[in-house]
């Protein structure tokens, strides 16, 4: 027993292995990777274990393509399955993925009983219904992450516009992780000003929609989908959880009524503790981004309506 809480991550390609880096050297915890391909992970895991000695941290990272070492994890991030390419939306994944993460989460719910499960794999509204299902958790220990990373590059270009520090940018972005995501503007402030009172609703506008379309900027740059973002945003998750910070961050929760939304998982502002979802913190939205949010649960749907996993 060494008393760390123990994080599994699974997929270690560009997310997975971000996030397991960032997790390990928090030192708080020992992290288990896995992934499909043979070596694949126990490769990672060995070159980050290796790092530790020049950075600083224990070197308390395993790799395997076998679940045994996962047994009792306190938060297990699935991010196994495709990324996109040029020209494809999340939801073209939706099939692949589905198939991916529901039998992934067979393997980990079995190990882990008491594990809160944050999902990554897109498209992410979608692949939460599955790891839910399929688990059987109860919905506070399922969650999914997209709004830190919405968030993150909606709060990035806020600084840039207005040549402050994104420290001082103070953003949230709701609805589902795809083009009609909603980024809250009545609720984004710089230093707590207004974003509103800081620059016209023209470069407002222009934010909005990079924000919206901001996965595909990095995949048509990159020819893959992005990870460093995605990773340390799945981290900042895991910390919350693990280290119980009851922080409040936009995450993909199941909704039963809240934001006039019922049996969707769909990005709200949760307070993020031990026990996942420990709350969905209801925030005052304008009438434009409430048919926002609702226009976003109707292209959710949509794509729910595709899954073929039933619990
Ligand atoms: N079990 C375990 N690992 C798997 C499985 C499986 N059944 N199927 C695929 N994988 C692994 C792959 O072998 C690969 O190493 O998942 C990893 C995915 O890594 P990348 O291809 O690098 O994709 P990445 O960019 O990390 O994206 C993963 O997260 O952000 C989302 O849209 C993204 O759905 C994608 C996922």
């Amino acid at each position: 027993m060494t008393g760390r809480k123990k994080v599994t991550v699974v997929g270690a390609g560009n997310v997975g292995a971000t996030c397991a880096l960032e997790v390990a050297r928090r030192d708080y915890a020992d992290v288990v990777l896995v992934d499909i391909i043979p070596n694949f992970a126990a490769g990672k895991a060995l070159d980050m274990n290796q790092m530790a000695s020049v950075t600083g941290y224990e070197p308390a990272i395993v790799g395997s393509e076998r679940y045994d070492e996962t047994k009792g994890s306190d938060v297990v991030v699935i991010t196994a399955g495709k990324p996109r390419s040029p020209g494809m939306s999340r939801d073209d994944l939706v099939t692949t993925n589905e198939a991916i993460v529901a039998s992934v989460t067979k393997e980990v719910a079995r190990r882990s009983p008491k594990a809160v499960i944050v999902v990554v794999s897109n498209p992410l509204d979608a692949m939460c219904h599955v790891a839910q299902a399929v688990s059987g958790f109860p919905k506070e220990r399922v969650v999914g992450m997209a709004g830190i990373l919405d968030t993150a590059r909606f709060s990035a270009f806020i600084a840039w516009e207005t040549g402050s520090s994104v420290k001082d940018v103070q953003a949230m972005v709701l609805g589902g992780h795809g083009d009609q995501m909603v980024p809250v503007v009545s609720a984004t402030t710089v230093g707590g000003v207004p974003l509103e009172q800081l620059t016209t609703r023209g470069k407002i506008s222009k934010m909005v929609e990079r924000t919206r379309k901001g996965g595909g900027e990095l995949v048509s740059l990159l020819g893959t989908s992005a990870w460093y973002a995605p990773g340390a945003a799945a981290a900042q998750m895991v910390d919350a959880i693990c280290l119980d910070q009851k922080r409040v961050l936009p995450c993909t929760a199941l909704l039963e009524g809240e934001y006039s939304v019922d049996g969707l998982y769909m990005g709200v502002p949760v307070r993020l503790g031990a026990g996942g979802v420990e709350e969905i913190v209801k925030l005052k939205l304008s009438a434009q981004e409430k048919k926002m949010v609702r226009e976003s649960a109707a292209a959710v749907r949509e794509v729910v309506g595709v899954l073929t996993t039933t619990s």
